[in-house]
């Protein structure tokens, strides 16, 4: 036996409850894993309110580091006690144990602890895809990074800036605001939570020289796309990877043109991890970049796996600063 936290019907962080489950045998090709640590991420407040909807029962999480404890027929690169960690699901990293396909795990590095391990790896393979392969790193210096003090945007902010961007980063407070700069923003925007962020695109202007940003790293969609279209300089790109404020209007190609040759792209890190060798390859960079001191871990702060609703409710209030971790 042992526990996890499962709902049974889409809605607030309430219908998160805590419940006993038998756990059977890893089947071919998986490993049974004991979780030490559980990493937050906004995708599954997406599963949990219905957003993108999940087969029910369900149980959230995506991303978590722990033990392999058995091993399934056919897995042979692995060893029990092995310290791993995973990114992509199916669902169900809310739980105190789980048996999880052998070939999405990666090995952890021995200097990294596995709290830092859980608020990294999913957002730092985030910031890797959109550093590596949609960042149009050539076209212009300036860009824009929205919830630039979040979990995704602290990692991708330093990231950027590592690499020579220069990074506007948007928030919604003086205190994330100086945390965006910590890490290399070289100025920051601050739209308070119940503003509206029509001057946006005026004040990129301001700080860009009238000329624009060349790529929008937008997170929050619904709320931030038109101020993301009218902050981008003629051939800009709008990078929409979330929607946490919502869902983003239909985009028409001509609007588009109109506005100054843009592009809009909506990458997914289930694409650029796919296979598992590129999985391994970029998880590899992103513990190397750590290791290096080009990006780091931002934990929150930690939970017990059973406040889980907590955790949702202090993701979606806005008052969260890095990444949020859940203890088994
Ligand atoms: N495409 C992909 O593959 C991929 C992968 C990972 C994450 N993501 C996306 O990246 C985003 C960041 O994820 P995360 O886990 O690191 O979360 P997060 O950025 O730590 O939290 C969300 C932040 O968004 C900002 N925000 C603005 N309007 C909001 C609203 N109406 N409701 C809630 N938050 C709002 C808030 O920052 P301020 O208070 O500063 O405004 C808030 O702290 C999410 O949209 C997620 O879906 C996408």
């Amino acid at each position: 036996m042992s526990h996890r936290i499962q709902f049974t019907t889409p809605g607030g962080p309430e219908v998160l409850q805590w419940v006993e489950a038998d756990l059977p045998d890893p089947g071919p090709g998986e490993v049974r894993l004991r979780h030490t640590a559980i990493g937050v991420n906004y995708i599954d407040v997406y599963h949990r309110s219905g957003a993108y909807p999940v087969p029910l029962p369900a149980v959230p999480g995506f991303e978590a580091a722990g033990v392999v404890e058995a091993l399934g027929p056919g897995v042979t690169d692995l060893e029990v006690g092995q310290r791993v960690a995973y990114v992509d699901g199916p669902t169900g990293a809310y739980s105190e144990a789980r048996n999880h396909p052998a070939d999405r795990l990666v090995p952890l590095p021995a200097g990294l602890p596995d709290e830092a391990a859980a608020a990294l790896l999913f957002k730092g393979l985030t910031a890797h895809m959109l550093v590596r392969r949609v960042w149009r790193a050539g076209a212009e210096p300036w860009v824009l990074v929205h919830a630039a003090a979040g979990g995704v945007g602290l990692i991708l902010t330093r990231w950027l800036a590592r690499e020579g961007a220069k990074v506007i980063g948007l928030v919604s407070s003086p205190g994330k605001a100086r945390m965006a700069e910590t890490e290399g923003a070289v100025a920051t925007l601050v739209v308070p939570r119940s503003a509206a962020y029509d001057g946006v695109a005026a004040e990129v202007r301001r700080i860009t020289g009238g000329r624009g940003v060349g790529t929008v790293f937008d997170s929050v969609g619904r709320d931030t796309f038109e101020a993301s279209l009218d902050s981008l300089a003629p051939f800009g790109l709008l990078a929409s990877f979330g929607r946490s404020s919502g869902p983003l209007p239909l985009v028409d190609p001509a609007d588009l043109a109109k506005r100054g040759s843009l592009g809009v792209q909506r990458p997914s890190i289930f694409h650029h991890i796919a296979d598992p060798a590129t999985l391994r390859a970029a998880a590899a960079e992103v513990f190397a970049a750590q290791a290096q001191g080009i990006i780091r871990a931002h934990i929150h702060g930690t939970l017990p796996l059973r406040e889980a609703p907590q955790a949702h409710a202090l993701l979606e209030s806005r008052a969260t600063r890095g990444a949020l971790v859940l203890l088994p």
